[in-house]
């Protein structure tokens, strides 16, 4: 775990901004429900959300685990630092007959006072924040005494590391400091981070099938709506020798990764972790 040295505000909003441009991009609500809507419920499940308890989730885009919290009678309130997502989760959530608050939020920062929630989970979510220590005490923070805390968190092995892999020399460098988001798919990692503050902490291996008609169709997918290659493409969008190496390097990517059975649809396994704590 890096010791992350405190950086100017100035920079600090300005390179969140960045980041929330990039993911506002795109269709993220087409994205979630077509690819990773399985996983939401999971981390519900895990975390026990029941009717009277009061769950924030932390990262939660359209509200994939959120809107599962609130049918499960949960009182929820979906934060993201992308508040671009909350009208296609309001939506889903009328959609699903429920109504969740929703409130911009850095996972680095949470505008929630000190254990303020029984639950607080994430879904493949807070570990995009670059600051995992940050991330790490105010989930801590804002869960109350006796809480659970719960994630689902890729790992640094397998489809997810080796898809932003594809992407990661088309990306601003991380700056000084900044942690991947696969470290949050490693025991050590969660364990440093989490166990301290907890009463106990379990880790257990877990995936899911993101499937598409063909290799060709989940780029497609891919590049209509999930913002961070939205964007991406985007800034190539002068430089078609670059547009195109990208394009052979993501469906190379998108043919190998493929498990699918021989003729039949795409199918990608993406490993994680799912987390969960008692505080
Ligand atoms: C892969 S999406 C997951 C969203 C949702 N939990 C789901 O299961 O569909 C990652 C989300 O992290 C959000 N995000 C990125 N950096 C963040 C930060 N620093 N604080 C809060 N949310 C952040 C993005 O806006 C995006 O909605």
């Amino acid at each position: 775990m890096t010791n992350v040295k405190a950086r100017p505000a100035d920079a600090d909003r300005e390179y969140k901004a960045a980041v929330r441009r990039a993911w506002a991009k795109g269709d993220y609500a087409a994205f979630a429900n077509e690819l990773i809507w399985e996983v939401g419920p999971v981390v519900v499940a895990a975390a026990g959300v029941r009717p009277g308890l009061r769950v924030l989730d932390v990262a939660a885009g359209t509200g994939n685990a959120a809107i599962r919290a609130a049918q499960a009678g949960a009182e929820v309130v979906a934060s993201d630092l992308t508040p671009e997502h909350f009208a296609a989760g309001r939506q889903l959530a009328r959609r699903h007959g429920v109504t969740l608050e929703w409130v911009e939020a850095d996972a680095e920062a949470l505008p929630f006072e000190d254990g303020e929630f029984d639950v607080v989970i994430s879904c493949l979510g807070a570990i995009f924040a670059p600051n995992h220590r940050l991330v790490a005490s105010e989930l801590l923070r804002v869960c109350k005494r006796g809480g659970t805390i719960a994630m689902a968190n890729f790992t640094p092995q397998g489809v997810a590391a080796d898809f932003f892999a594809v992407f990661a020399p088309y990306m601003p460098p991380p700056r000084p400091g900044d942690e991947s988001p696969m470290l949050w798919g490693r025991e050590d990692h969660v364990r440093a981070l989490l166990a301290p503050g907890l009463e106990w902490l379990e880790l257990a291996p877990r995936w899911y099938v993101e499937r598409a008609p063909s290799p060709a169709a989940y780029c497609e997918l891919i590049k209509r709506t999930f913002g961070p290659v939205v964007a991406i493409y985007e800034d190539l969008a002068d430089q078609p020798g670059a547009t195109a190496a990208l394009d052979e390097a993501f469906l190379e990517f998108a043919v190998r990764s493929n498990c699918g059975p021989v003729g039949g649809p795409a199918e990608y396994r993406y490993d994680y972790v799912l987390v969960v704590g008692k505080k």
